[in-house]
């Protein structure tokens, strides 16, 4: 059977995933691969309807951290049946920004939910689909919050959240960085664009068994 790549972006907000994802899908259609980005919470117009009520003004800050969980993982449940699955099994690459490790970072560690908890719910919906690589791209809390005023002030209560939460964010990502570090690349994300870009391009190609890099 084909089996495409599956490539995720992690850290926290304002890391600049969003513009290295464009760098990266361009990167690899000149390179004669079909791409398919998607993000979570969403992918999927319900699992969009989802991410909308966690990041809803006046009910997101209410969820509880289980109730998180559960509505990120509903919408990933059906992320992956209806978009990451078909395309991997259609030979393509699926670009992803932020994937199970925001769960286990934003809802395991910093709230601490119940870490059986979560991996239940990791066993049940991914099963074994798990990234090929994941890039964390890595800032400090402080210019996490620079650049958070520098695209107009906070979106939503994650973006209004104190430079520790930020900080813990940060670790968490590290943290699984370190525990995984076949699957896992960081990349310090204060660092020239193109720069950046140039280091992911040259670490998917080179997994991916490509000869150039
Ligand atoms: P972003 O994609 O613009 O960074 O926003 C998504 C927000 O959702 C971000 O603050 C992290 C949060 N989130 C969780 O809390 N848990 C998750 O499992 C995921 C994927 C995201």
């Amino acid at each position: 059977m084909t089996k495409g790549y599956f490539i995720t972006l992690e850290g926290g907000e304002g890391a600049g995933k969003t513009t290295q994802i464009e760098h990266l899908r361009e990167a690899l259609i000149q390179e004669g691969h079909s791409v398919v980005v998607t993000r979570e919470p969403g992918g999927t117009p319900a699992a969009e309807t989802l991410r909308d009520l966690l990041s809803h003004e006046e009910f997101g800050p209410e969820w509880t951290p289980d109730a998180q969980a559960l509505l990120v993982y509903a919408a990933r449940s059906m992320h992956i049946a209806d978009i990451i699955k078909p395309a991997l099994a259609q030979g393509r690459i699926v670009i992803c920004d932020r994937y199970v490790d925001s769960t286990r970072v934003y809802q395991g560690e910093v709230q601490h939910i119940n870490p059986f908890f979560l991996q239940a719910l990791e066993v049940q919906i991914i099963d074994d689909v798990m990234p090929d690589i994941t890039f964390v791209l890595d800032i400090p809390s402080e210019e996490t919050i620079k650049r958070i005023e520098e695209r107009g002030g906070a979106k939503d209560h994650y973006d209004k959240a104190s430079a520790a939460f930020h900080e813990k964010i940060r670790q968490g990502f590290l943290n699984i960085a370190e525990h995984e570090t076949e699957r896992c690349h960081i990349i310090n994300a204060v660092q020239d664009e193109m720069k950046i870009a140039q280091e992911m391009r040259k670490k998917v190609i080179e997994l991916m068994g490509g000869a150039d890099a």
